[in-house]
């Protein structure tokens, strides 16, 4: 912690932040954990301890769990009008604007992304988020439903809130996945327990002060840090919570569904991938070059829609794999602090073993690192930034989901090769194109079995804009406005007339 301290002005606000051990919010309060344990958080870019948290575990979970139903029965909020909690949820998107750079700085330090990223992308992000789902909360509505039974019937849908809900969120983008949870939950009136990532708790919790500072009644939103294995698996199999709402891995997505299993809770995952990043010959190469490099080295390669497989056409394969690793050997890497920094490290000590695992098994396979393929320096969880090339389709590389800043170039031949190639995944998040000729780039994104398929551009995300995976990527849509069906049910009314 010292060293961060000294090497960096910090906001003051968040040097206080973390000099404290940080509670659990239940119920409205900031509590100990029932058992009394505590956890560390650490800083990635050093590997020190950067503060230590509040460990719920089965009992907290309950607790959170009871004050979540009590809200969702008989608060305040049950008898709240759409416009109210409209108000509330803008209120939190302002008040996390006016903390814009303290949540930059908690982001950067917790899980290691460089401050001029969280600045610009992370935090706003979230803030718009909150700003699009503040306008839905007035807005859910149901039908009236001609029916054939008769002529003397009226009848019609309400959309309700589906209840109380669990939310397990991953650590690449801790505030962001948070707000991605909590604003369609608050938007439809239900009420929640979040369980951040054990790597990176600490802003889900300072944005528990926000919600309270926004006026959103006690026990609506109950944050229970902690680990997946204990906290995270009480609540997703918890008896009394209606749906559970996850991001995270394939493998622990399928441990989500068999806990749900026991009260058949409603399920929504969002998954891993292994998303193909395709450039033809007849493209702006320039541009698809820059695009390619970004797909997969923004947020180190720790995004679950990153680029990773770069299919490029053969008669420009040498041309594109030298521009994206020219790219690649000018990102700077280093600590979130510094304002030189592209990419800092991994988010842990596991994800760097993880990582290099997979650099690893590409070398013994045949793979070739044209830029990059180890750790970076030896302190802190660093990765270079690495181009792999004569890989083949059953090697590891290119089938697992590896998470960090590793991309495998891979020739293709005609379009019905790429086809063939880019579906060739249990994944199915999302996709690449780059090319001029518009009717084969719309032909493409329509074949390609992926959530969200971008067109000449990657990574670009909007609160309007639906984000979920096909096959193993995971169930139902975030953001937009199918994010609301995950979180009502329908019910249907029928009157005799
Ligand atoms: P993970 O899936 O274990 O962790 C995600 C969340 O699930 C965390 O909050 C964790 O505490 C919780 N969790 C873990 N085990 C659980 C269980 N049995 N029951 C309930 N909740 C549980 O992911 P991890 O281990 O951090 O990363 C491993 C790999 O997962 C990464 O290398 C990456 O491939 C993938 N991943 C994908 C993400 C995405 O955005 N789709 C995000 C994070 C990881
Ligand atoms: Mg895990």
């Amino acid at each position: 912690m010292a060293t961060v301290l000294s090497s960096v002005q910090m906001d003051n606000k968040v040097t206080s932040y973390i000099s404290k051990n940080r509670k659990m919010l239940i119920n409205g309060q900031w509590v100990e954990a029932a058992s009394g344990k505590t956890f560390p958080t650490y800083n990635p870019a050093t590997g020190e301890v950067l503060a230590r948290v509040a460990e719920g575990d089965r009992e907290d979970i309950d607790r959170a769990v009871k004050a979540a139903r009590a809200a969702f029965e008989t608060g305040p909020w049950s008898r709240m009008t759409p416009s109210e909690r409209g108000r509330m949820i803008w209120k939190l998107g302002d008040l996390l604007e006016q903390n814009l750079e303290e949540f930059a700085e908690l982001e950067m330090l917790d899980n290691g992304k460089p401050l001029k990223v969280a600045r610009v992308a992370d935090v706003p992000l979230a803030v718009d988020l909150f700003r699009y789902m503040a306008g839905w909360a007035t807005k859910i509505e149901g039908n009236t439903i001609p029916i054939s039974a008769g002529t003397k019937f009226f009848a019609y849908t309400l959309r309700q809130p589906v209840g109380v809900v669990g939310q397990i969120i991953p650590w690449n983008f801790p505030l962001l996945m948070a707000a991605w949870k909590l604003g369609p939950a608050l938007a439809t009136g239900c009420t929640v327990v979040i369980k951040p990532a054990e790597q990176t708790p600490l802003s889900c919790l300072r944005l528990g002060e926000l919600v309270q500072e926004a006026g959103i009644p006690d026990g609506v939103v109950n944050i229970v840090p902690g680990y997946g294995e204990t906290a995270g698996a009480a609540l997703a199999a918890h008896p009394d919570v209606d749906k559970v709402a996850f991001t995270g891995s394939t493998e622990v997505g399928k441990l989500i569904l068999q806990a749900a299993a026991g009260n058949l809770k409603k399920v929504s995952l969002e998954l891993g991938g292994k998303s193909p990043n395709v450039v033809f010959g007849d493209g702006d190469l320039k541009t698809a070059i820059s695009g390619s490099a970004s797909a997969i080295f923004f947020n180190h390669g720790q995004c679950c829609c990153a680029g990773s497989r770069l299919y490029v056409e053969k008669s420009i394969f040498d041309e594109v794999v030298e521009g994206v690793s020219a790219k690649a050997k000018k990102i700077n890497v280093g600590p979130g602090w510094e304002a030189s920094s592209d990419m800092g490290p991994l988010v842990s000590e596991e994800q760097l073993n993880r990582v290099c695992g997979y650099l690893e098994s590409g070398r013994s396979e045949g793979a070739k690192a044209v830029v990059g393929g180890g750790r970076h320096g030896d302190k802190g969880y660093f990765v270079q930034p690495t181009v792999l090339v004569d890989t083949n389709e059953n090697m590891k590389v290119v089938r697992e989901e590896i998470f960090g800043p590793v991309v495998s170039a891979i020739p293709f031949t005609d379009y019905d090769d790429v086809v063939r190639q880019a579906n060739d995944t249990v994944y199915g998040l999302a996709a690449g194109i780059w090319t001029r000729d518009i009717g084969k780039a719309h032909r493409l994104a329509s074949q390609l079995r992926a959530g969200t398929v971008w067109i000449n551009c990657y990574n670009i995300f909007d609160a309007a804009l639906p984000f979920g995976g096909y096959k193993q990527s995971g169930w139902g849509r975030e953001m937009g406005h199918d994010v609301l069906e995950l979180y009502t049910e329908v019910k249907s009314v029928c009157t005799a007339l």
